[in-house]
């Protein structure tokens, strides 16, 4: 046996224990003792959750709503809270990752999906009238020449790359580094994952940085910059006003499309981010409300671009770019998209609604002066983060302690609040002012209650 090998059975019996402290890392310690009380209070959802791992693979149909040791299960929701099949109401801060502005069961969304499914009925398979009420409304309010539809955000992105691609006859695009456009759009690791579409054809540049951008930019062979004005997957991470300029600076310069991802932004003014920065984008893609909170995306913009897929022959093509989709003008989401548009978030709702978003935003600033952690965002879109030196910006890069954010989330939890496990925030309308001031309230009672942790 060669020296220093262990025998079978030597290997089997455990070393006599000695003494030796294990060092508990505090926050882990607080943690561990905030998953055990969500288990012990949420015992429905263990269970619903055990029995979908039996027909979906981790019992997961959405990546984003996987969280261990069992996602929480939601049953209903009404205005501006959700009730879990435990039974236990929340504030709704999660607000459908920004699709449910309207809130869960606003009356004119209600009534307007009734009154389509009841003197329209459910897609005839033909052209309606109806498809061009909700085109020209959100032309209007988006400032687009044209616009098309699809079933989501990603769809609409794909589509506006399509028509780029085509315009420019070229292929490569320019992203961003924690960017996101959809399922198979994704950058959110600093480069393309692995389930995307044409991998190959994207230049990931690094987001806030001016330099970055128009390197990418000039290279040879770039059909079009996508980009996201605020970064929603890294929590709400606004792009800088003199970056999302240069970025249009440089791309009209180089003959390159530039795309504004709307998809959540559009919410954050009457005319969306574009209008709040003075951006001029030559498409952009929406999705999320503008559908009425049914499944929606749309893209539009310059009609030269759009007229790509103009299927009408015309002097100057015989080709055009197919756009096939079954759902893409459904009957529900072209009217009751057009209510929410219309008649609900109409410029003077969203510009309140926005400017209570600010103003949540500088009490949060106030309460975590001096603490770990910030809060980041763009009017009622709010991203919460805490980094060991305290930063009031973050970007993709930025370490962040992810210990201390999950702590955030069960303990906020406890405290009836729903909000992402990234900590991201997306209110309602109609959220009340006494529900956001106990929000804040909670925020410092849990600096307060970890200030060992948090404080700098
Ligand atoms: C910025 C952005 N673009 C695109 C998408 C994709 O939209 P959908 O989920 O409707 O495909 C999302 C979805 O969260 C998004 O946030």
């Amino acid at each position: 046996m060669a020296p220093g090998a262990v025998t079978p059975a030597e290997a089997a019996t455990p070393a006599p224990a000695k003494a030796v402290p294990v060092a508990v890392n505090p926050a882990q310690a607080a943690l561990d003792a905030s998953i055990a009380r969500f288990v012990a209070a949420n015992p429905k959802s263990g269970e619903l959750h055990e029995l979908a791992t039996s027909s979906m693979p981790g019992g997961n149909t959405r990546t984003q709503l996987h969280a261990s040791p069992f996602p929480m299960c939601m049953r209903s929701g009404k205005d501006y809270q959700v009730t879990s099949e435990d039974g236990v109401t929340y504030t709704d801060f999660v607000g459908e990752l920004t699709a449910a502005v309207f809130g869960h069961s606003h009356p004119l969304i209600i009534e307007s999906m009734i009154k389509a499914l009841t003197t329209v009925g459910i897609n005839l398979g033909a052209t309606i009238a109806q498809e061009h009420v909700h085109a020209a409304a959100m032309c209007e309010r988006f400032s687009l020449d044209r616009i098309r539809f699809t079933n989501c955000g990603t769809e609409a992105n794909l589509h506006a790359l399509a028509g780029a691609r085509a315009f420019t006859g070229k292929r490569k695009v320019v992203v961003f580094s924690g960017g996101y456009h959809g399922g198979v759009l994704m950058f959110s690791g600093g480069e393309p994952a692995v389930n995307n579409v044409d991998r190959d054809d994207f230049i990931v540049a690094k987001f806030n940085d001016i330099e970055s951008a128009q390197a990418a930019i000039r290279q040879e062979g770039v059909a079009a910059v996508l980009i996201e004005g605020m970064q929603g997957g890294p929590g709400a991470v606004p792009g800088k006003p003199e970056f999302l300029k240069a970025i249009e600076a440089a791309a009209k310069e180089a003959g390159v499309v530039f795309i504004l991802d709307e998809v959540m932004t559009s919410r954050v003014a009457p005319g969306g981010l574009a209008e709040l920065h003075g951006l001029k984008p030559d498409m952009k893609s929406f999705g999320k409300y503008l559908g009425g909170g049914l499944a929606f995306g749309a893209f539009g913009g310059r009609a030269d671009i759009m007229a790509t897929y103009d299927p009408r022959p015309s002097s100057t093509s015989t080709t055009f770019l197919t756009h096939h989709g079954t759902f893409n003008n459904n009957t529900l989401a072209m009217y009751v998209g057009h209510v929410g548009l219309t008649q609900i978030y109409t410029p003077e709702a969203c510009t309140e609604f926005n400017a209570m978003g600010v103003k949540w935003l500088s009490d949060l600033a106030e309460v975590t002066k001096g603490t770990k952690m910030c809060f980041t965002g763009v009017g009622t879109v709010l991203g919460s983060h805490f980094t060991a030196e305290g930063l009031q910006t973050i970007e993709r890069e930025t370490p962040e302690d992810w210990t201390l954010k999950e702590l955030f989330w069960f303990e906020m939890m406890e405290d009836n609040f729903w909000i992402t496990r990234r900590g991201s925030i997306a209110l309602c309308m109609g959220t009340p002012e006494s529900e956001l001031q106990r929000f804040v309230g909670c925020v410092e009672a849990f600096l307060k209650r970890h200030a060992s942790l948090v404080s700098l």
